[in-house]
């Protein structure tokens, strides 16, 4: 069982606000509010006490409406963002005992480069369009400190050839790419650093939301449920769908059947 894996990611109270906040802006927002604005001060409060664990091998699936937090959470994981509050902590650095959010940015940069991968929901924020599809993996091995020219070269063919792009398109441009291609270079580019950790967002957005479940079912092994800011739910991904306990997961969950 998954359960018993080692613990990977471990995340705590990870709370980010938009705008200058109020002692208000916990007690008016959430669920019960159907709302994430402070209605005191008029901040946005994206994540709320988010905490939760990734055990290794594990497939955290996040669910909720559009703007309920999910891409915020990830972001402030993966330092797109600097959280407001709230404590990240990653077994492989430092014995899991450093709280990542309170570190430098240059320790950050480190951690991003050599502990964690990111895809986004758009390929060109990930990738860049006038840097060859190889030039693109390599450029995530030279920041994760693979300088050796041929393996360089080896690594991002195989990678790209794992993410079934043609290597006769290695040293073609992503700017030239069909949208779902230059989405399979920017994986082979988060891949590259072979991360303990990686970040994938919105990955079923364009699918069939009946598609999007079966997706998210087949893949995920736990589920959590964000809404206005909060998690809402999580659990085994059988267990919310068949069994969901919030009221919002149970609206959500009928609306994706
Ligand atoms: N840079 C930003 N400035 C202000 N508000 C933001 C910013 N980014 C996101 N938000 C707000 O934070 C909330 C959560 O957004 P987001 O994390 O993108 O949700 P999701 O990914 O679930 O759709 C939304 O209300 C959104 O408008
Ligand atoms: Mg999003
Ligand atoms: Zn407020």
């Amino acid at each position: 069982m998954l359960t018993n894996n080692p613990v990977v990611l471990n995340v705590r109270n990870l709370t980010k606000l938009y705008g200058q906040g109020c002692p208000q802006c916990f007690d008016n927002t959430g669920p019960a509010y159907g709302s994430n604005i402070c209605p005191v001060c008029g901040s946005i409060v994206a994540c709320h006490n988010i905490s939760f664990d990734l055990v290794q091998g594990e497939i955290l699936g996040i669910v909720g409406e559009s703007g309920s937090g999910k891409s915020t959470l990830v972001r402030c994981l993966y330092f797109d963002e600097d959280a407001s509050s709230g404590e990240s902590y990653l077994a492989v650095y430092q014995d899991g005992q450093v709280n990542l959010l309170q570190e430098t940015s240059q320790r950050k940069r480190y951690v991003r480069n050599h502990l964690m991968g990111m895809v986004y929901q758009n390929p060109l924020l990930g990738i860049k369009p006038h840097f060859t599809a190889g030039g693109n993996v390599a450029e995530k091995l030279l920041t994760a400190d693979i300088y050796n020219y041929h393996a360089i070269r080896e690594r991002a063919a195989d990678l790209l050839s794992r993410t079934e792009v043609p290597l006769a398109r290695m040293d073609d441009f992503p700017a030239h790419f069909s949208g779902g291609m230059q989405q399979r270079v920017q994986i082979a580019k988060a891949l590259a650093n072979n991360p303990p950790l990686l970040f994938l967002d919105e990955i079923t957005t364009g699918l069939d939301v009946s598609v999007q479940a079966k997706v998210i079912r087949m893949l995920s092994d736990r589920t959590a449920v964000m809404k206005n800011g909060r998690m809402v739910e999580i659990g085994l991904t059988d267990q919310i769908m068949e069994d969901p306990q919030h009221q919002y997961t149970q609206l959500l969950v009928h609306s994706m059947l």
